[in-house]
């Protein structure tokens, strides 16, 4: 099974640089599920029911998230009964939406986790311990499981990656919007990535314009954050999942530039 994961999509520019390029990417990487990190959809600000059914519509088929899921409180009855989307399994309150999912893909099991992460981050239960309990009923000998791990620290995340290696198929980092180049298949044979970045406008600081961002930490006055348009890129990973072993074979990172010319 091929999987495609998009890092962090920032507001209406990423989601329009996937309404252009995510199905030829699709295609050029024959994958069979896309899961893509939703958090920021709606102006860089939490989830929308009508931007997540709009980029559902545009070939995602599955959503993870993380600490801005619940900046829209008109937003809550819809994940709260949205099944495409999964908030962090150790955050307290469960009855908040989908601790995870379960689907198939022909004949297999397909398992999406997102956890988030303890260290400069809002609070929640340890990740840890969370995936450690989970994992006594839901193994890699029956089904490919995928984790994406919403978290700031990055000894954070490197220490899930030994914790888990050999137990899921995938772990793979988010939250810094920030892509790192440390891909690989660790020994066990668990593809990782620290941070798998963010699809939207690099020219910004995190997705906001960077004169804002600039301006604040001039002055120390707080501006309302607007979306960079610019420097649009998609950033995520191909996962080559093994069907007899539901191991990773292959992690390519993809980091697609769209409008450098522009900039
Ligand atoms: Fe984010
Ligand atoms: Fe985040």
């Amino acid at each position: 099974m091929r999987i495609l994961f998009l890092g962090d999509i920032y507001g209406k520019p990423g989601r329009e640089v996937l309404k252009r390029n995510l199905k030829h990417l699709k295609q050029e990487f024959s994958i069979n599920i896309c899961i893509a990190n939703f958090e920021n959809l709606a102006d860089g600000r939490g989830i929308s029911e009508k931007c997540a059914k709009t980029t559902f519509s545009y070939g995602v088929d599955f959503a993870t998230s993380g600490n801005h899921l619940w900046d829209k409180v008109e937003s809550f009855p819809y994940l709260r009964q949205e099944v495409r989307i999964c908030k962090p399994m150790n955050y307290p309150k469960p009855e908040m939406g989908m601790n995870f999912i379960e689907t198939k893909f022909e004949t297999k099991n397909l398992i999406i986790v997102n956890l988030a992460g303890q260290s400069f981050m809002p609070p929640a239960n340890s990740p840890f311990h969370t995936i450690d309990k989970f994992l006594e009923n839901y193994t890699i000998e029956d089904n490919i499981i995928f984790v994406d791990f919403h978290a700031e620290a990055t000894a954070e995340k490197r220490a899930m990656s030994w914790f888990l290696d050999g137990r899921v198929s995938a772990l793979v980092g988010t939250h810094t919007h920030i892509q790192t180049s440390d891909e690989q298949i660790l020994p066990q044979g668990t593809a990782y990535i620290t941070d798998a970045g963010m699809t939207g406008g690099h020219e910004s600081v995190i997705g906001v314009q960077k004169d804002i961002i600039l301006d604040s930490i001039k002055d120390g006055v707080h501006r309302p954050y607007k979306v960079s348009q610019r420097g649009l890129e998609i950033n995520g990973v191909m996962l080559d999942i093994d069907d007899k072993t539901n191991r990773t074979n292959k992690i390519i990172r993809i980091r697609r530039c769209f409008d450098r010319e522009n900039t």
